[in-house]
């Protein structure tokens, strides 16, 4: 294996300087470089792979097993070693039909059931059938969560907006109050049900602000404030504590990822947004992206190109981080979902063994929507000195059809920007620029210098043909499943996240010191600062 790192090191290197641009002049590059599957097209012929390389890195793919883990994943074996664990969110999103066996029982049962619950559940609320304790139907829904409890339907309600025919849809999950006040300052308790989600409904922010909201459902209802709660959990003997109904209360299984839980009860918000019929097109598009991710062929498969493309820039590139950048303002919150999923499951320095890595493992993954993102950052893209492989995510159609002067804007400036950073502007032509500005001699050559780009930076585009539920399904899954292919190339388990728990551990040890325990055992910069916070 170490072969092919070798080989795909010296494919760097021999490439040199090379263009991007001059791998065009295979005249099939386009099409070589580029997969789709229903109506998503992935292209990533704007970046230094060439023919062998790609061919490389497929070998890469195979000879490090992703394919057999793939398998195993879809399967139910406890690829989740550290947590001893299956990994089968992919369950949720499949119809029922073979049995799924997990530790001697069929999973597909409990699954399909707590689908049924659900879509009744979000019926009766949407139909005004289930009344808050007024009698009034529910109008608002607060989700309370936080990390993947949060990140994903907070992400995909708002992807979703031109679907929304159900009560509208707010999230609570920092712990700073900040986040509660500012939700509940107008909205009215008598019509607002509230979702505590938590897999393990231990998670202190959850806790916090779902005890802070019940208070001001009691305040208001009295002992009716009850009945305005929902939970989503693993954990269903703690949703009991807070005397939350066990009707309304969803469960799921520990094999299922927090951030890869949306697909579940987790997705409540959503379907009581867009309707159980939504919902389960979202479903749909998710798992026509599971069936593709285990029937295309290596070559031809997009969670497979995305993540090699991923693998070239992480580790043959040694680019540090990867930019995220939605033409599709429904999508704000897709960077930040995904930094969850991609650096909550790769960010990671051990192998499966326990063994240091033996080279870098997950990118920092960050972005914004264009065109923002371009009157902000694109500078450092363009003309920094880091190169940032951008990732650009855009629809050929909108749903505003009386804006499509809008939607032609967003397009060419989607395209112009991987055109950009692709071809650049050589120092020749940034003199010509600045003559024509009159600037000459010295001064010319100085605003040259300014106007110059070197481009041959890489990028990728995904474009799908309208952000509907289906394609909301499938652009999750197929980040979900580059993010599998990535981890299993490194060695890792993406599936756990130890590396959250030591601040959570020094936070409860801080809590009394802040209240006024003395500080012992503390360094002096916290000591200091402690001091500081204290009045
Ligand atoms: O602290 C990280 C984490 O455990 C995430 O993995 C998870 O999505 C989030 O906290 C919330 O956890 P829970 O759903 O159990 O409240």
């Amino acid at each position: 294996m170490s072969d092919i790192w070798n080989k795909l090191e010296r494919n760097l290197a021999a490439a040199g300087d090379r263009r991007i641009l001059s791998l065009f002049d295979d005249p099939e590059r386009f099409g070589t470089f580029s997969a789709e599957t229903d109506g998503m097209l992935l292209d990533i012929s704007k970046t230094n792979i060439d023919g062998d390389a790609l061919s490389l890195l497929i070998r890469l793919a195979e000879t490090t097993g992703v394919a057999k883990k793939r398998d195993a994943m879809f399967r139910g074996e406890k690829i989740n070693v550290t947590e001893d664990r299956a990994v089968l969110h992919t369950a949720l999103r499949a119809p029922a039909s073979d049995p799924l066996m997990v530790d001697g029982k069929d999973v597909r049962p409990p699954i399909a059931e707590t689908l049924r619950r659900m879509e009744r559940f979000a019926e009766d609320i949407r139909s005004g059938w289930i009344t808050s304790s007024t009698g009034q139907s529910f109008t608002e829904v607060i989700n309370i969560g936080i990390g993947g409890s949060d990140l994903g339907p907070a992400m995909a309600v708002r992807a979703l907006a031109p679907f929304h025919d159900g009560p509208r849809c707010h999230f609570i999950s920092n712990v700073d109050g900040a986040d509660a006040a500012d939700t509940l300052r107008d909205l009215d308790p008598r019509r607002t049900l509230v979702v505590v989600a938590s897999k393990t409904f231990t998670t202190i922010e959850t806790m916090t602000n779902a005890n802070t909201v019940l208070k001001w459902l009691r305040a208001a209802l009295g002992e009716g404030a009850v009945s305005h709660l929902a939970a989503v959990s693993t954990a269903l003997d703690k949703t009991a504590d807070i005397g939350i109904a066990p009707d309304r209360v969803f469960g799921f299984a520990d094999w299922v990822g927090g951030r890869y839980s949306l697909w579940g009860p987790v997705g409540l918000p959503i379907m009581l947004a867009v309707g159980p019929e939504g919902f389960c097109e979202f479903l749909s598009g998710s798992h026509a992206l599971d069936r593709h991710f285990q029937d295309a062929p290596l070559n031809q498969n997009l969670p497979v190109l995305l993540g090699l493309v991923g693998i070239w820039h992480r580790n043959i590139c040694n680019y540090p981080t990867r930019a995220v950048l939605p033409y599709d303002q429904r999508l704000a919150r897709l960077p930040a979902y995904l930094q969850q999923l991609d650096m909550e499951s790769n960010g990671k320095g051990v192998t499966i063994d326990g063994q240091d890595l033996p080279r870098p493992s997950g990118p920092v993954v960050w972005g914004e929507p264009g065109t923002n993102g371009q009157h902000a950052f694109y500078q450092l893209l363009h003309q920094g000195t880091e190169v940032v492989p951008a990732e650009f995510l855009i629809a050929a159609e909108s749903h505003e059809p009386d804006l499509m002067e809008h939607h032609d804007l967003l397009k060419a400036n989607c395209l112009a920007q991987s055109e950009a950073l692709m071809i650049g502007r050589s120092f020749e032509t940034a003199k010509e620029i600045a003559a024509g500005l009159g600037f000459d001699g010295d001064e010319r050559q100085v605003q040259a210098a300014h106007r110059t780009f070197e481009g041959n930076r890489p990028s990728v585009t995904l474009a799908y043909p309208k952000l509907t539920p289906f394609t909301l399904g499938q652009i999750i899954t197929l980040y979900e499943h580059r993010v599998f292919v990535e981890g299993v190339i490194w060695g890792i388990n993406s599936f756990d996240q130890w590396g959250v728990e030591l601040g959570k551990e020094l936070a409860n040890a801080l809590l009394p010191m802040v209240r006024g325990a003395p500080a012992q055992g503390k360094d002096a910069s916290t000591r200091g600062l402690l001091r500081k916070l204290s009045g």
